[in-house]
């Protein structure tokens, strides 16, 4: 049977992660969440209160830190981080460290060890440019700004939480800024990827428009 590799890249509140979830369900394939991996990394940071600016504390933190991703779960040290690391303050402070080339080379090299030798769909924002750059099926998945926020803002609703649609907004906007700018492995979208923009479309549109594309090609 053919390998089945898929790498989903694009902007904040895409819906990358719903949507692959859904994908992974319908191959009976695994799914890797790198967001979540930057943002464990960066809750540790800030627990830690570690400078971001000294390359050489980082990596030794990077080194002996475990992530572990199981069953939907994200695991820092063995502790479930699950919920914690989708809080604001930590979306606050995860492009800055995803900038450094430091936390990327650490991250990069584990999801390429956790995708090896298996039926994937890993998502981020450099999948289909660096981390799994001979996937077989890319994708580019995109939606207006102000969707993408909707979207998380009433995922933040669901949670009870105070958040308001306008500071979303702006950690939608800002992540996006930093992400598509760094200057190592930025967020751009391959050459090879299809481009899905979601914008109005519902999630199961946007699942059947991708198991589509991997059936038929
Ligand atoms: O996917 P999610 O929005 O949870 O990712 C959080 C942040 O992690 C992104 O805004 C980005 O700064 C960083 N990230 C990254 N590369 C990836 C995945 C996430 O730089 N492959």
């Amino acid at each position: 049977m053919k390998k089945i590799v898929v790498a989903i890249d694009g902007p904040a509140g895409a819906g990358k992660s719903t949507i692959s979830k859904l994908v992974a369900q319908k191959l009976g394939i695994e799914y890797i969440d790198t967001g979540a991996m930057y943002r464990a990394v960066t809750l540790k940071i800030i627990r830690n209160k570690i400078d971001v600016s000294d390359d050489v504390t980082l990596e030794k933190m990077l080194n002996s830190t475990e992530i572990t991703l199981e069953n939907g779960k994200v695991y820092l040290d063995g502790e479930d981080v699950s919920t914690e690391i989708r809080q604001l303050y930590v979306s606050g402070r995860v492009s800055e460290i995803a900038a450094k080339q430091v936390v990327r080379d650490r991250l990069v090299e584990l999801q390429r060890k956790m995708a090896l030798s298996k039926n994937v769909i890993m998502d981020g924002r450099d999948i289909g440019t660096v981390v799994l750059k001979d996937a077989n099926y890319k994708i580019y998945l995109t939606a207006s700004v102000e969707e993408r926020a909707a979207r998380r803002y009433k995922e933040f609703c669901q949670q009870n939480s105070s958040v308001t649609f306008q500071e979303i907004c702006n950690d939608i906007k800002e992540r996006d800024r930093i992400d598509m700018n760094r200057s190592y492995n930025p967020l751009v979208k391959a050459e090879d990827a299809i481009l899905i923009d979601t914008t109005g479309k519902s999630i199961d549109e946007v699942v059947d428009e991708i198991l589509l594309i991997i059936k038929n090609n």
